[in-house]
């Protein structure tokens, strides 16, 4: 580390004629020196007081720009232990076109699944579950929400809504809804899948292990089955450094909506 610190902060010295506030200056340095993989996942940064003596600025110059990069999940500090490279995370590449589970897509990548449950049972429906589902007020919903984790790194938060006539246990899916939907012939066969940006909340970022604040998507999926009928209402919330989406797109053919 001790030659990394060295190349940062020479850095540090080619730039400051470049009248940015130090702060700045020494953050970009940071930044460059893990982009250019000077500095790799879980190596330790030079203390604070380190820097500050190296590069001749303030502590508290160097606290500023420490503390926005661990914001921005650049860095990550552990309490007693010092700061360090904040591990970088395998991109899961995600096609948008086969309707499959979460345990399947990382079966399918040699990647250990496991869930932390965060709610399982039958309540009340919402007004949203209502609408969705086609429930009437005096039936219950049931909801299986987990946090879900691939190689021991916490992926998404899935929130599952299903009418309790269809999953009239839900602690009892055991790993997998689809699995369990499957055994019953309800196994959902087509589903519309709406995605869109989100900054994580303090709550939701806690259970993914990432700075609140940052990027996620918002992923909200409704699944029917062959007769039309909807069978699952699920809103998750996925890392965004964690997942690409993938869509493969096709010019329309004769007569199909969409051509020019
Ligand atoms: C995906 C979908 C969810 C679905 C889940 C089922 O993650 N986004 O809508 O509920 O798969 O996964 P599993 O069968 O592993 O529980």
């Amino acid at each position: 580390m001790n030659e990394a610190a060295d190349q940062i902060f020479a850095t540090l010295k080619q730039s400051s004629q470049s009248g940015a506030p130090l702060y700045l200056q020494l953050r970009k340095s940071i930044e460059d020196a893990v982009n250019r993989g000077l500095i790799g996942p879980g190596d330790a940064l030079p203390s604070e007081r380190d820097i500050a003596i190296k590069a001749d600025i303030s502590r508290v110059t160097v606290r500023k720009a420490v503390q926005d990069l661990v914001k921005g999940g650049i860095l990550v500090q552990r309490h007693g232990s010092g700061t360090f490279v904040a591990p970088r995370m395998e991109r899961v590449e995600q096609s948008l076109s086969r309707l499959t589970s979460f345990t399947e897509d990382m079966a399918r990548r040699g990647m250990a699944v496991r869930s932390t449950w965060l709610d399982r049972g039958l309540y009340a429906p919402s007004p949203d579950e209502m609408m969705v589902l086609g429930l009437p007020s005096n039936e219950l919903v049931a909801r299986v929400a987990r946090l879900r984790i691939a190689n021991d790194t916490p992926l998404a938060i899935e929130r599952a809504a299903l009418s309790a006539s269809v999953l009239p246990d839900p602690a009892g899916i055991g790993s997998s809804l689809y699995a369990a939907l499957e055994t019953t012939g309800l196994r959902p066969v087509r589903a519309v899948q709406r995605i869109s940006a989100a900054n994580l909340g303090d709550d939701d970022a806690r259970l993914l292990e990432v700075p609140p604040g940052i990027a996620g998507l918002h992923i909200e999926r409704i699944s029917y089955l062959a007769s039309g009928k909807v069978i699952e209402f699920t809103r998750s919330i996925y890392r965004g450094d964690a997942y690409d989406f993938v869509a493969e797109l096709r010019l329309s053919g004769p007569g199909e909506e969409g051509r020019p």
